[in-house]
């Protein structure tokens, strides 16, 4: 299925409290309030994590293992009764902005994490609410988070369910009570540092990483002491400024790599989504993101690989110290992150059994790589890719026609990525993996006279080209869930969606991968022919990634709803077209299942008339569009087009809005519900001028959607 839509713009979000009940059927056993109740919580420590595969009744680290295969040896659920599954409980999020995270299940408790950094703790057979625990991220620390208040969830150790926070604290809370134990300042204050990401615990240690390098910033992973909070290590993934000398001799190495004085635009590599761990080898695994600004002719005039952007890092888990190291995308230029999903599979390859990492970054490539040396074995493009034809035999890509520095080019894959944070899975039965991808492009143009803006987005690009200059292009996007086999480096099948930014994956030994969609259905497909055997609509979009427990001899297959994030915020038409809103909502499906669908929000009727003038000039015109999608069109879309998430279309605005324009994009009069002010960023002028724009855009697509 293709669809044809203009798309551009990243972005971002807003939503509500906590609160919140749930609605289902009684449960068949209510284990999770006695084991509170009774203090039964068993703690969480590196034995139990290490055998987890085994703990069916558990789901207990982000990736399931530490592995990170999101496989569940559960079978009840199978080929053969799927299509009984219908809902035992949901729990109403009650917000409106985008849900990523992976619940955790451990004695009979899920936790699970929201917009905002909130953190619930609900009972896992009935859904009823045990407690919510709100770190109390001030609104206003929106600006710093390029693509929604999101969170993708908690990680247990001992005693605690560790949480990372929008504004970059990392929370120890007590998993009985849901009183916070101790919280850190994972980040440097002052820069624009965020946590969307889950933490790890790994040896006593809590492994959490950040955000931001859109913006301008320098990556960097810390490890804290699980008891206490002290900080253990801190790995920065690119070099400072060499005049203040280096942490380490791997980024004095790193350093020669760079030209110019990145530095002061941080340089990026953050650290923002995938982490995993192999026990045996004593490493964890990391995985860094973009060059901040995105183009490398700006960041590091003169050329260099640009080390550790977009790469692999093989570190030792209780001093952070380098091991190996493998960049995916040297020079990073397109925003083609490594921050994704890192999966560890023992194969066969040439007839040799091997210890792999897997990754399908942004960049388009399918990459297979030895995790005990870092050796690169293949890397295959798993969707249709311009920038590069393909690896040489020592991993280095082989670079088209890319240099987007004098004129505008069309690149495949966008900022987006072809596969970006929702998680893929591995089923050992198959030998697949199964991850969301889609195939889109994106019109990549450098700023002109581009400068460093302290706190603003910085990413290089000019954002308003694919606006102006979309005719002709190939906008189109076609998005599928693919299987992909990880040995032959080709697909076995694919099933395709509507429109991008669809779930992440949950395989299950019952032959099954379980995955929500961007239009807002949850379904279950047959392993091994991508046949769907069952479906249910879940009243939002589904990005997050599903998990499987049992309870009472009752196999729960859950996922966490609510359509929000980068694309629905950002991508404006194309977003549009999963024709759903937020909503916020954890499902839980069992056979037999009969709780209703929590109602979902009604759709927004044709855009009215704009009730409001104001003249303006075309020139004024094209500087208003310019500075919208500079500023604006992260969380509000594209070419003023909400994708229908929480934060409001901006062409539905009434007069009373328009009358109190300034003080809402300037005063900041909004800004504790997340409409934060750009008083430092735009004039009384400017902003005049994107509302203006605004206003075209409204008055040019009303009676229309
Ligand atoms: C970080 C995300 C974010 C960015 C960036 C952002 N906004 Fe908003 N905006 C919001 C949210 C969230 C709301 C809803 C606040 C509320 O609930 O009242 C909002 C509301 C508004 C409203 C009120 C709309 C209505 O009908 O109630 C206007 C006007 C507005 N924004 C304009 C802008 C402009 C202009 C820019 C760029 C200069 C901008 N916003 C950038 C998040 C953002």
């Amino acid at each position: 299925m293709r669809s044809r839509a203009a798309l551009l713009g990243w972005v971002l979000v807003w939503l509500v409290g906590s609160g919140c009940g749930p609605q289902g059927e009684p449960a068949a056993e209510s284990e999770a309030a006695l084991a509170g109740a009774a203090g039964q919580l068993r703690p969480v420590d590196e034995a139990r994590v290490v055998a987890a595969a085994g703990e069916t009744q558990s789901w207990l680290t982000h990736g399931g293992t530490y592995a990170e295969q999101r496989f569940s040896p559960l079978s009840r659920i199978d080929e053969s009764n799927v299509a009984e599954l219908g809902l035992a409980w949901s729990f109403d999020m009650e917000t409106q902005r985008g849900v990523e995270a992976t619940p955790l299940v451990a004695d009979g408790v899920m936790y699970v994490t929201g917009p905002w950094s909130l953190l619930h703790a609900l009972d896992a057979a009935s859904g009823e609410h045990l407690w919510t625990y709100d770190p109390g991220v001030p609104r206003e620390y929106a600006r710093s988070i390029c693509c929604g208040v999101v969170n993708r969830g908690a990680a247990l150790w001992g005693d605690k369910v560790f949480l990372g926070t929008l504004d970059g604290r990392l929370v120890a809370v007590d998993r009985a009570s849901g009183e916070a134990v101790w919280e850190t300042l994972t980040i440097e204050p002052d820069f624009p540092y965020s946590i969307t990401g889950a933490p790890r615990a790994v040896e006593g240690l809590i492994v959490i990483g950040n955000a931001g390098a859109d913006y301008g910033a320098r990556g960097y992973v810390s490890a804290y002491s699980a008891e206490t909070g002290e900080l253990a290590w801190r790995t920065y993934t690119v070099p400072g400024n060499p005049a203040d000398g280096f942490e380490s001799e791997a980024l004095e190495r790193a350093a020669e790599t760079w030209n110019g004085e990145w530095w002061k635009y941080g340089g990026g590599g953050t650290v923002w989504d995938a982490m995993a761990y192999d026990p045996e080898l004593g490493l964890l695994y990391v995985g860094t993101g973009n060059g901040s600004p995105y183009p490398r002719w700006l960041r590091s005039p003169g050329g260099g690989d640009n080390l550790y952007l977009a790469s692999i890092l093989a570190l030792r888990p209780q001093t952070g110290e380098l091991v190996w190291h493998y960049q995916t995308t040297p020079a990073e230029t397109w925003d083609y992150t490594a921050t994704q999903h890192l999966m560890l599979v023992d194969l066969e390859i040439d007839g040799r059994p091997r210890k792999l990492i897997l990754q399908a970054p942004k960049n388009g490539f399918f990459f297979v790589i030895d995790r005990e040396t870092g050796e690169f074995l293949s890397a295959e493009p798993f969707v249709e890719v311009n920038w590069a034809s393909g690896y040489d035999d020592r991993g280095r890509p082989i670079e088209g026609d890319i240099d987007y520095s004098q004129e505008p080019k069309f690149t495949k894959p966008s900022p987006y990525g072809a596969h970006s944070w929702p998680p893929m899975s591995f089923h050992p039965g198959t030998g697949l993996v199964y991850l969301p991808v889609r195939d889109m492009g994106f019109l990549f143009q450098i700023e002109a006279n581009w400068s460093f803006r302290k706190g603003g987005w910085n990413t290089g690009l000019d954002p308003s080209a694919i606006a102006s200059s979309a005719e002709g292009l190939d906008t189109s996007i076609e998005a599928y869930l693919l299987a992909w086999d990880p040995v032959a480096q080709r697909e076995a099948w694919r099933v395709p969606h509507v429109t991008a930014f669809n779930g992440g994956t949950l395989s299950t030994a019952g032959n099954l991968v379980f995955q929500g969609s961007a239009d807002g259905r949850f379904a279950a497909y047959r392993a091994t022919d991508g046949e769907r055997l069952w479906e249910m609509p879940a009243g939002t979009g589904v990005i997050a990634g599903p998990v499987s427990y049992e309870i009472g001899g009752e196999q729960y297959v859950a996922v966490a709803a609510g359509w929000g994030a980068s694309f629905a915020l950002g991508g404006g038409e194309a977003a549009r077209m999963a024709g759903v809103r937020g909503g916020g909502r954890v499902l839980a499906f069992k056979r037999g299942g009969s709780a209703p669908v929590p109602p979902s929000q009604p759709p927004l009727g044709p855009v009215p008339e704009p009730a409001f003038e104001l003249a303006a000039t075309p020139e004024e015109l094209e500087r208003g569009l310019k500075l919208y999608h500079v500023e604006c069109s992260t969380c509000h879309g594209a070419l003023v087009v909400g994708g229908g998430s929480g934060v409001p279309d901006l062409r539905y605005s009434g007069a009373e809005i328009h009358a109190d324009f300034s003080d809402v994009v300037l005063g900041g009069v909004r800004a504790h519900v997340g409409m934060p002010s750009f008083a430092d960023l735009l004039s009384l002028d400017d902003a005049r001028l994107v509302q203006a724009y605004i206003l075209q855009r409204a008055a040019e697509t009303a009676g229309g959607f």
